[in-house]
């Protein structure tokens, strides 16, 4: 389960033609844990500021309902499928870098700060990068220049003999371990990483603006992730338990960067978006897990519980106090419009997913484009419209739903929920989110509304299908001589177990 806020700073300086913006990207968030969004406690008054001055988007997407490949997603412009952050170990299997993965993202992709720094950016990721462990896969050896967090979820403790706790680096050299020398304290939830994460953020802008020097921040925080914590400041002082107090926090964290980027006076040189890589994950609610409002199911699945995410677009002088926009976007298309506002054009060797949506930001348009819903390998739904067609349906399996494991607790719906994979390639489930979007009521297939959207979506599909080049699958394999490697004792004392293939535990 991973839970992170990710603040996309993509900037240039105030006396400068070009512009500077930065986003907000917040792991494991759900739609509907924002005031903004209706959540019942109201209890982000600075996110719900920065929607009113900005623009809200109702129909946002992630790219996977999984933090990995969500983030591969959204660094590439690509679907996991074509960036390689997906496995083929099993079918419709999400997949993410456990400690012990040997693969991560591939030197042939080309990530956003890679792009910016041919633009003069300086390029920061602090929080979690969760595209993989090894050397080849540091994040300033792909386009970033500077890091503070870690490579992967703060699970744990672990006994840092068998299995190391997870390293926290700065740049390049790993500064300590969670819960050793960052402590987080599973009994009362307290810990302090999302004042640490916040002071980087604001040095790092203040550094960049006393060198007029144009950034990108991508604050990839994750305190609403299991396991949640909070600072002691926020704890107890949420009605929603210690999730809301992450959430509290991280809320009150936004408003100092944006505060902060407002009294430096490069407000409007900063484009800034907030989102979330994955649906909440109600297999933790409601303790350790958030809300998707009315939409179905969470983390881990293909219905818009785990795939539609709250997003806000901020740029003060640019875009529109208080716009709402039904455009369907992605978390893609983040890379794409940031090379628009960089004046980049995007790699023209390859399939790019995202789309600019600068002229939806800018000017209310509303562009024309399918939202693709993977799991794993397989493509599992199709959004056109208010239209969504599933080709497959799946929540989770018999044998984990029989060990307490449940993806949609609560809200299972008859033939639409399913615990074994069911395929309707020929007849897809078909849904109206505008009427229907809790996807509970799927259209009867003899309608002539069914027959005229499906005919649609299924010309989008084979044009889909007909481009797919898949990528080599990154996230097949686990090797526990990855994970020793970091471990700075017991190396002689534990030989490497032999690789194996990677069994992914689908609940993170
Ligand atoms: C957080 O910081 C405060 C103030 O420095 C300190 O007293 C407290 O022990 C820290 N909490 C944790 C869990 O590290």
């Amino acid at each position: 389960m991973c839970n992170f806020l990710f603040l996309l700073a993509l900037g240039v300086p105030q006396a400068s033609e070009t512009l500077t913006s930065s986003g907000v990207f917040l792991l494991q968030m759900g739609w509907g844990d924002l005031g903004a969004f209706g959540e019942p406690s109201k209890e982000t008054p600075n996110l719900d500021q920065m929607a009113a001055e900005g623009m809200l988007f109702l129909d946002f997407y992630t790219a996977n309902p999984l933090c990995s490949p969500s983030r591969a997603a959204l660094l590439t412009g690509r679907l996991p499928v074509r960036n390689g952050f997906y496995t083929t170990n099993g079918h419709a299997r999400n997949a993410y870098t456990p400690q012990d993965i040997v693969g991560g993202i591939p030197d042939s992709e080309l990530l956003l700060p890679e792009l910016l720094k041919k633009a003069g950016y300086i390029n920061k990721i602090i929080g979690k990068w969760h595209l993989g462990h090894r050397p080849q896969f540091h994040p300033l050896k792909h386009g970033f220049d500077e890091w503070f967090g870690s490579p992967n979820c703060h699970f744990g403790p672990y006994d840092s003999r068998e299995r190391p706790n997870i390293p926290v680096y700065r740049d390049w050299e790993m500064v300590g371990r969670y819960y050793e020398d960052f402590k987080i304290d599973l009994k009362t939830g307290e810990a302090n990483l999302t004042q640490l994460y916040l002071q980087e953020a604001l040095d790092f802008i203040s550094k960049q603006q006393a060198s007029q020097q144009p950034f990108f921040l991508y604050w990839a925080i994750d305190a609403t992730h299991a396991p949640v914590y909070a600072s002691k400041q926020f704890l107890g002082t949420s009605q929603r338990g210690l999730y809301g107090d992450a959430v509290r926090e991280i809320d009150d964290s936004v408003g100092k960067i944006l505060n902060h980027l407002q009294q430096l006076g490069i407000s409007e040189n900063t484009f800034v978006f907030f989102t979330s890589d994955n649906g909440a994950a109600l297999i933790s609610a409601p303790k350790q897990g958030g809300s998707n409002g009315p939409f179905l199911c969470g983390k881990q699945t293909t219905f818009e519980g785990g795939m539609r995410e709250p997003a806000i677009a901020w740029w003060p002088g640019h875009i529109p106090a208080g716009g709402v926009s039904h455009q369907l976007g992605s978390v893609m298309d983040l890379f794409s419009t940031s090379l628009s506002l960089a004046g980049l054009q995007p790699p023209s060797d390859r399939q790019i997913d995202g789309i600019d949506l600068l002229p939806v930001i800018l000017q209310g348009k509303l562009i024309d484009r399918p939202i693709f819903y993977y799991r794993g390998n397989e493509l599992m739904a199709v959004r056109a419209g208010l239209y969504k067609a599933h080709y497959w349906t799946w929540s989770n399996s018999w044998e984990e739903h029989s060990k307490g494991i449940d993806f949609c607790p609560g809200q299972s719906v008859s033939g639409v929920t399913t615990h074994t994979q069911e395929e309707h390639t020929y007849l897809p489930l078909l849904f109206h989110l505008g009427r229907d979007p809790g996807e509970k009521f799927p259209l009867s297939f003899a309608s002539e509304e069914y027959q005229q959207a499906v005919e649609r979506i299924s010309g989008l599909v084979q044009q889909h299908r007909a481009t797919l080049v898949p990528g080599q699958p990154q996230l097949n394999v686990c090797d526990q001589a990855v994970m020793v490697s970091w471990c700075i004792f017991g190396l002689a004392l534990s030989p490497p177990i032999p690789p194996h293939a990677g069994s992914f535990q689908s609940l993170y």
